[in-house]
């Protein structure tokens, strides 16, 4: 048996925020963001959208595009490092939402790395569990967390939502062939290079980060988990169509592809419309990518990513 995503639907706030917009605020320009990120603008969840509400819309398109009932469904899997609430889980908001009563739900946080790992995990339980489908979302409301005044880390995020249908196949040649995680949370550079810290912004703390360094561990481990899996499954880069990354910051995939020799011509870059949107970049890239007419069914994807943790892993799918 393998799980193949069958659908994908996503979901962004209807607020968009250009580089200029923030420079009126905040000591920044359109240059600096754009020569440094590949960012031009970003979208902005408003005051009453919180993370499932977005969840929730891109459920609901998921639901209206494909032949889905809620009552089809055995699980729910929400990706999310800015949950509405410690508790309850923004799985449960969503199964409440739509009716799903027969599926369990739960999240999964491992920050922007966090769509690999829930994958991962679905991908497993799936199997070990003998489900026939799953609702894998990965939904970030990350710019709630960000303090407006550090132009360091405000220009970098966005807000946004991704919903897939995980279905169980016979069909050996398609779904999910491998996925790999990492985390190492032992030191403390670790700890402290990206992190959600203090109790200002109504406690729920701002993300503090270390550009350079974090810059430098998602070229060197995204390069490494790919690598790896690919030597695992033995597979190369001419066995992949499409480099789905985490998007974070185009100079990342630019240099990671320039440094390991990897093709640039294979990777897909949404940044410059979503900026930073933690562990739903790679949904929200992938659905831009099939609507754009560059991923097609058949495709083989490699998906990969780093976060806060750290966190980070690969994964290899063909749809
Ligand atoms: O999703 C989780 C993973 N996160 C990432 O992958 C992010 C990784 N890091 C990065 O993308 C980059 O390091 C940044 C985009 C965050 C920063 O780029 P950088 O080239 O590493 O810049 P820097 O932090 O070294 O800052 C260079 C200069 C500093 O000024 P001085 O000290 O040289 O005078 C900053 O104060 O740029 C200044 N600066 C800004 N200037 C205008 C920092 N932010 C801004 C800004 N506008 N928004």
């Amino acid at each position: 048996m393998r799980t193949k995503i069958t659908d994908i639907a996503t979901y962004l706030p209807e607020k968009v925020v250009t580089n200029d917009d923030l420079s009126k605020n905040l000591d920044t320009s359109h240059e600096w963001i754009y020569t440094r990120t590949g960012i031009e603008s970003r979208h902005i969840s408003s005051e009453d959208e919180v993370t499932s509400t977005l969840a929730i819309e891109a459920t609901r398109k998921l639901m209206q595009q494909s032949s889905i009932e809620p009552m089809d469904l055995d699980a729910i899997i929400v990706s999310t490092t800015t949950g509405d609430t410690r508790f309850p889980s923004c799985a449960c908001k969503v199964q409440g939402a739509i009716g799903a009563c027969r599926a369990f739900a739960f999240d999964v946080n491992a920050a922007c790395a966090g769509f690999i790992y829930a994958l991962a995990v679905a991908d497993s339980m799936m199997k070990s569990m003998k489900l026939r489908k799953v609702l894998l979302i990965a939904s970030e409301t990350i710019t709630k967390f960000v303090d407006w005044t550090d132009r360091s880390t405000c220009v970098l995020f966005g807000d946004g939502a991704g919903a897939m249908l995980l279905e169980a196949t016979e069909n050996g040649d398609t779904g999910i062939i491998a996925t790999k995680l990492y985390a190492n949370g032992e030191d403390e550079k670790y700890n402290s290079i990206l992190a959600h810290n203090g109790e200002q912004n109504g406690n729920r703390g701002y993300i503090t980060m270390a550009g350079r360094t974090v810059f430098k561990y998602a070229i060197d481990y995204m390069a490494m988990s790919m690598k790896e899996i690919l030597d695992e499954n033995n597979m190369s880069m001419d066995d992949i169509d499409w480099i789905i990354p985490h998007q974070a910051n185009r100079r990342i995939l630019e240099s990671m592809c320039k440094m390991r020799d990897f093709p640039l011509d294979k990777v897909i870059i949404t940044t410059q419309e979503h900026a930073n949107t933690s562990s739903a970049s790679i949904p929200l890239a992938l659905r831009d990518a099939l609507d754009k007419g560059k991923v097609k069914q058949g495709d083989t994807l490699l998906f990969t990513a780093l976060g806060a943790g750290l966190t980070w892993g690969s994964a290899i799918v063909k749809i």
